[in-house]
């Protein structure tokens, strides 16, 4: 079927407004009144040693936030891989490995490959795909859709939170396999779950505060974005998302890293996006903050109320997102991070939907 725009301007811009619904949908196809139901029954996590996850470009930082999930959640060892590295490294895959592969296309070339060398020496091999009938879904042990619907913005939005979505329940039913949580935690969890989309409606509520600040950091020539913890993989999708639809030159460090090296870069030229919700860390991550102020650079800080509230007065400016579980939070913030792009983008004049030298799916090396 034709997939037209529906009023927006922009694909983009309407797969950004669809991320309540097709995640509600995602959460449908997994998740049950009260626990965890994959669309792959056999799958367990109880043998698990180690998880290996590979993928490109967004998919990847998918990954690396799931990372922090399994580790916590369920206390498996997890690696992760570019494509392109992964598929020449030959890296030594120990029995007890499940190797999982995400890829919106399901045909990324170097996803693919990366699959044909896990084969036969993985445990198991998974494929978190957008594309049912992909190569990837065709040639893995199990399959697990994401349920984004076509995707027609060559940067990805609804895709990465519907990978995230399917991944975070992965590292819930690993948890459960691992006696980490029980049934009643598992229920509340997912009650929680449930309510997501409610806080992403909220998100994007916030649409006219963030095209403000676009606008501003559409004037930069650099952008900074720090986040830590599950925050850091974000950090690095909205520094991929500004790079990809409007030309600027983003980087993403850990919060942590700042003074090793990027700090030399602050000055009042340079808007520094903070991700960070009120959480363990959040005061470690004021002290980055004000690291940064005290040179000149200007703060855009993504928080919920108790953030901002300890952040003090001195932010340049302020993204309110409402409070949810700390593991719903790369999820949450994701969406401001998109609508940051889009609007720097739009305001640029650039073409969102077909940035220039990239394309939706990389077939070939
Ligand atoms: C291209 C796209 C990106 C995407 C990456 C991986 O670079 O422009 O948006 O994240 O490929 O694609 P995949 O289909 O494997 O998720």
């Amino acid at each position: 079927a034709r997939v037209d725009k529906a009023g927006y301007k922009h694909f983009m811009a309407k797969e950004i407004a669809e991320q309540p619904s097709v995640i509600s949908g995602t959460l449908s196809a997994y998740l049950t009144q009260d626990s965890i139901a994959l669309p792959e029954p056999g799958m367990d996590f109880t043998k698990v040693d180690r998880l290996v996850m590979v993928a490109c470009g967004t998919a990847y930082y998918a990954c690396l936030t799931a990372k922090y999930w399994f580790e916590k959640l369920a206390g498996i060892p997890v690696e992760v891989d570019i494509a392109s590295e992964f598929r020449y490294r030959e890296p030594p895959i120990t029995p007890g490995t499940q190797a999982i592969f995400v890829s919106q296309s399901g045909e990324t070339a170097d996803t693919l490959a990366a699959l044909h060398y896990a084969r036969g020496k993985a445990d198991r091999i998974v494929a978190v795909v957008n594309v049912p009938e992909s190569s990837m879904a065709r040639e893995a042990d199990y399959v697990l859709p994401i349920h984004a619907g076509a995707e027609i913005g060559v940067a990805s939005t609804k895709a990465f939170t519907c990978m995230l979505t399917v991944l975070l329940t992965m590292a819930l039913r690993a948890s459960a396999d691992r006696g980490r949580m029980n049934d009643n935690q598992i229920a509340d969890f997912s009650r929680k779950f449930r309510g997501l989309p409610g806080a992403l409606n909220v998100a994007l509520g916030r649409d006219e505060i963030i095209e403000d600040a676009a606008r501003q950091i559409a004037e930069a020539r650099d952008v900074l974005f720090l986040g830590r913890g599950s925050m850091y993989p974000l950090a690095l999708e909205g520094a991929l998302k500004l790079k990809e639809i409007s030309y600027i030159h983003a980087e993403a460090y850990a919060s942590g890293e700042l003074k090793h090296g990027p700090i030399a870069l602050i000055d009042k030229s340079v808007p520094v996006v903070v991700m960070a919700p009120r959480d363990g860390l959040f005061e470690k991550t004021v002290s980055n903050m004000h690291e940064v102020m005290a040179r000149g650079g200007r703060v855009c800080l993504i928080t919920d109320a108790a953030g901002a509230e300890l952040a003090g007065s001195d932010v340049w400016r302020t993204i309110l997102m409402p409070e949810v579980d700390e593991a719903f939070a790369p999820i949450l913030y994701a969406l401001p991070a998109q609508l940051l792009a889009y609007h720097a983008a739009v305001a640029k004049g650039t073409d969102v939907d077909q940035p220039r030298n990239l394309a939706k799916s990389v077939t070939v090396e």
